[in-house]
């Protein structure tokens, strides 16, 4: 296997492997170290059907199943269809998923740990792929916090809450889905993260709130946490945190939700074809001590 990271502040490209292959225990522990470093991994030309993509993201922890998702692969619920594309009027995938800064399944007790996409058409306009992945590194953007925010938050704790992003949808760009039903609240009530999460891989702290969960931070004012995390939105938006993935049929991307956060473009139109198969790996296993010295050796952080 060969990693060449991207030399922008997120992104590797990794080769000489095939992921249709199981994979090897030395492997896993190369990529689960990528992850921590580089958080967004490309892994071109791979061209992996939904029961493959299932196999391969099953490596690296349990997969989410959203009560609420209505377009998966028929017979794997684990694999959600992301697409524009409508057959016979009817859409085949979500079309509006993920277009707004987060990271995925924040809003559960245990957290989304990676997503794992594969590409199987992406829109181009005049010879240039559109609907690209956006990205920012926060385990970067928390060494660039001033150093007074970073005491005063040390042991802060922020609610998530995913009624909060799903109602935005509905109201800020016309989505289509319906409100959560009660049972789906009550599945999904807010819970609370701390604000800055100790990375289990790398060991360096990441800043755990996004715009679209992150209700409030608990013990300050509405006030005072609405400016402190409008502080702590802007600053890990800056540009030189930044980094944008341009998708080629055939990838797959995989990246780390403890690390970053990620948006997904939404510049091209209705007639230019996008599909994603997508798994989302909870962060069941990667915060056991046991099972990261199983993967890692003697490299793995010890909390
Ligand atoms: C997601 O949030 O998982 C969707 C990302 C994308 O479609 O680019």
């Amino acid at each position: 296997m060969n990693i060449q990271p991207s030399g922008a502040v997120l992104g590797a490209s990794v080769t000489e492997i095939d992921l249709k292959a199981p994979l090897a225990r030395g492997d896993f522990a190369v990529l689960l170290r990528a992850l921590g470093e580089h958080g967004v991994l490309c892994f071109p030309k791979q061209f992996l059907d939904a029961p493959a993509l299932k196999r391969f993201a099953g490596n690296f922890g349990g997969l989410h199943v959203l009560s609420a998702a209505k377009y998966f692969v028929p017979g794997l619920p684990e694999v959600t269809v992301l697409s524009n594309i409508r057959q016979d009027g009817k859409p085949v995938g979500a079309a509006d998923a993920g277009q707004f800064w987060h990271t995925d399944m924040a809003y559960n007790r245990v957290v989304g740990f990676v997503n794992v996409l594969s590409a199987h058409a992406v829109p181009q306009r005049n010879g240039q792929p559109l609907g690209a992945t956006a990205f920012t590194n926060t385990q970067a953007a928390y060494e660039g916090l001033p150093q007074a925010l970073k005491n005063k938050l040390a042991n802060a704790v922020a609610m998530h809450d995913l009624n909060q992003s799903w109602e935005r949808s509905r109201s800020e760009r016309q989505s289509t889905r319906p409100p959560l039903t009660e049972a789906q609240r009550r599945e999904h009530p807010p819970v609370p993260h701390p604000v800055f999460l100790t990375h289990p891989i790398t060991g360096r702290k990441a800043i755990y709130v996004t715009p679209s969960y992150v209700t409030h931070i608990e013990g300050m004012t509405q006030d005072e946490s609405r400016r402190t995390l409008e502080e702590l939105f802007a600053h890990v938006l800056k540009p030189e945190y930044r980094y944008e993935h341009h998708w080629t049929v055939g990838d797959v991307l995989m990246w780390d939700h403890l690390g970053t956060w990620h948006n997904a473009v939404a510049d091209y139109g209705p007639d230019e074809p996008r599909l994603m198969q997508r798994c989302q790996v909870m962060a069941d296993r990667v915060f056991d001590p046991r099972f990261l010295s199983d993967a890692l050796g003697e490299s793995a952080v010890t909390p």
